[in-house]
């Protein structure tokens, strides 16, 4: 199964998980966020369970710190590997939620800034740093307040190994295969490239969700970021039966 690969699982019933779950063997963290959440809630999350999948819950908590802490509580007896929070709630809020889930085997993973935003929307928000400025200082912050992963676009990837090593675990999404549509996505790179850069797990959603044959786009992701050995016979890989 694969670790590196996160799947978004992006869906409106319980018929759609199924499918996809049956489909997508070798997956084995899925993403559920908003969309999945508020339509079916804790049921899905025990649906992963009953797969033996592993759940990261993307609900992207922000307010204030005393209400964060208590949403974590909430949702940490569905043991999430991975609970997002905006790192953007400030300080107080990103130690009251990484307090919150202290002795759980649950990583709070910080969101830097969303993938869909490009330099020029964060202008029109008001700021005055690029996506990449903003990204560093809010990373800043998180590591400050304990927080050990964080969410960011694959082309942050660089300067956050330059700035804070390797310890540091980097989730991306914004990942696009060089075939796939953009769709929202604006800082987006291949998952090869995102995968050399230096990502620890790859978020994938539509791409493969939403793919004809989605059990063969995940594989052909997997096969795209596995590293290829030297073929005994010097003949290349294996990666053709995939085409
Ligand atoms: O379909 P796609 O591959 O764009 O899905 C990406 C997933 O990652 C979505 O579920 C989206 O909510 C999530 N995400 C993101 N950018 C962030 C944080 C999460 O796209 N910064």
């Amino acid at each position: 199964m694969n670790d590196r690969i996160i799947t978004a699982l992006d869906v409106d019933s319980p018929e759609e998980a199924s499918s996809l779950l049956a489909a997508l063997e070798a997956a084995r963290i899925f993403k559920l966020g908003l969309q999945a959440w508020l339509r079916m809630g804790p049921v899905l999350a025990d649906t992963l369970r009953q797969h033996g999948k592993e759940l990261f819950l993307d609900l992207k908590f922000k307010d204030i710190p005393n209400t964060v802490a208590a949403a974590v509580r909430a949702v940490l007896p569905l043991s999430p590997r991975f609970l997002t929070i905006h790192l953007s709630g400030g300080g107080a809020m990103v130690r009251a939620a990484v307090e919150a889930a202290a002795g759980s085997n649950t990583t709070i993973l910080g969101v830097t800034v969303l993938t869909s935003l490009s330099d020029a929307d964060l202008a029109a928000m008001g700021g005055a740093l690029s996506a990449t400025d903003t990204v560093l200082r809010l990373c800043e912050l998180g590591i400050k307040n304990h927080v050990s992963a964080v969410v960011c676009s694959a082309r942050e990837i660089k300067p956050l190994r330059e700035r804070f090593g390797r310890d540091l675990i980097l989730v991306t999404p914004g990942i696009r295969p060089a075939a796939a549509a953009a769709g929202d996505q604006k800082r987006t790179m291949t998952p090869e490239e995102a995968m050399a850069a230096g990502a620890d797990y790859l978020v994938i959603g539509r791409p493969i969700t939403q793919a004809p044959d989605p059990a063969l786009a995940f594989r052909r992701i997997q096969v795209a970021i596995t590293p290829r050995r030297p073929h005994p016979t010097g003949s290349g890989g294996s990666s053709g039966l995939l085409r």
